[in-house]
């Protein structure tokens, strides 16, 4: 028999056009994850279906919606998913409104709301040309979480690279979803902010989002347990 070394704390994200192919890869994976994002592609290839089935199959699901809207339309949008009986969502956190509305939209479901901060793609001179160019991309970061968290959020979306500086802000029960993780160091695709799973740990995120590292390898498997290596 083989023990599962599935890991909570890993959410793979399904960022594939549809759900045949998603299926392909869950199971690829089988017991060794536990937890899966779907985001805004697979949103249009039969992704919220395929997280209804994922729950009925015992996993964690993070729906990665980044709503961003005005208030009353993020608080139905919210409420309408809260009843999909999904654990995680994320709302961009940019305006203390729409948190707001989000929190109010989640009434009593079980769903736990995560404020994108700045996105992972994005680095300073990105901020510079938004007109934001006065303050630095983690100082942004601390900001933001520390709204999301007065608002009522669970948790934040951070990279490696400000968690700590998220942690020592926020304090201990406070949940930091990192992606941007590459399994070594170096320049990347279109993320900015990238980091390795046991760095993003020891700087104090409580979980990870992993895409392409896994989704395009030759080995996904592989990959998923070097990555649970790093969290060991
Ligand atoms: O393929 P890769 O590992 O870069 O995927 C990262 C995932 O995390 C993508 O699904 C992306 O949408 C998501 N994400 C991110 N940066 C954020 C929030 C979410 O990369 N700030």
């Amino acid at each position: 028999m083989t023990t599962s070394r599935a890991d909570a704390r890993l959410f793979v994200a399904l960022d594939m056009p549809d759900v045949t192919a998603a299926e392909a890869l869950i199971d690829k994976l089988g017991d060794d994850v536990a937890a899966y994002k779907i985001g805004l592609e697979l949103l249009f290839g039969g992704g919220i279906a395929l997280a209804q089935q994922l729950k009925r199959d015992g996993k964690s699901v993070f729906l990665d919606m980044k709503l961003l809207d005005i208030p009353n339309t993020v608080e139905k949008a919210v409420a309408n998913i809260g009843t999909l009986g999904l654990d995680y969502l994320t709302v961009h956190g940019t305006d203390r409104k729409t948190l707001d509305a989000a929190v109010m939209g989640r009434g009593s479901s079980r769903l736990k709301l995560l404020a994108v901060t700045v996105l992972t793609s994005l680095d300073a001179l990105d901020l510079v040309e938004q007109g934001i160019g006065d303050t630095t991309p983690a100082q942004l970061v601390v900001r933001r979480a520390l709204m999301a968290k007065a608002a009522g959020f669970d948790g934040v979306i951070a990279s490696g690279h400000e968690a700590a500086e998220v942690r020592a802000a926020v304090g201990p029960n406070f949940l930091i979803v990192t992606p941007g993780i590459r399994l070594s160091a170096g320049p990347d695709k279109d993320q900015a902010r990238v980091m390795t799973p046991a760095a993003a740990i020891a700087a104090g995120a409580t979980h990870l989002v992993v895409g392409r590292p896994i989704t395009a390898a030759l080995d996904p498997l592989a990959v998923v347990r070097q990555v649970l290596a790093g969290l060991a």
